[in-house]
């Protein structure tokens, strides 16, 4: 079993689960759509990553009811999110959500992902091809980071 685990929601064009898919490939990291896998222990991992895309700026309202669930959650945290525009600030709700019970977030990625929400689809959304091999290989770098980190803690 690995000491990480990266709980996520990816319900438009699963944006989000691609770039985790490539990202975390040949890493020791379980990945969780929280959608299948409602009921996983996330009290075994040391430390657990929260991924989404952005549903009008915020993460979806199941990772909320996933964290609001578990009562043993770990201690520390690191985020990860695709929106549309790619705002950088996307995570700061679930960020203090987060603090409010102690849980520290040791990071944060994100980048865009294609788009064709509301009236974006009558030009063809936004974001198209996103995220793309260049953001995977950002987010590559990201979660090594992580893990360094962990490993040094
Ligand atoms: C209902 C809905 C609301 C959205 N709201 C925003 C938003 O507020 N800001 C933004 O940049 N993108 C927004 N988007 C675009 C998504 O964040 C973007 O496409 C993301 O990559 C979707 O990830 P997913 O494919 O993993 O679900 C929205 C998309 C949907 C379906």
């Amino acid at each position: 079993m690995a000491d990480i685990a990266i709980f996520y929601v990816s319900v438009h064009h699963k944006n989000t689960e691609k770039l985790l898919k490539n990202m975390c490939s040949g890493l020791e990291i379980d990945l969780y759509n929280i959608l299948e896998n409602p009921d996983v222990d996330i009290s075994k991992y040391k430390v657990f990553g929260l991924a989404s895309g952005i549903y009008k700026s915020d993460y979806h309202k199941k990772v909320y009811e996933f964290l609001e669930k578990n009562i043993n959650l770990p201690k520390v945290s690191f985020l990860i999110y695709t929106s549309g525009i790619g705002g950088k600030n996307y995570y700061k709700k679930v960020e203090k959500f987060l603090n409010e019970k102690e849980i520290k977030n040791i990071g944060v990625f994100q980048t865009k992902g294609y788009d064709t929400f509301g009236i974006l689809k009558y030009i063809g959304g936004i974001s198209k091809k996103h995220p793309n091999e260049n953001d995977i290989l950002k987010g590559k770098t990201f979660i090594l980071d992580i893990l360094n980190i962990i490993k040094n803690k």
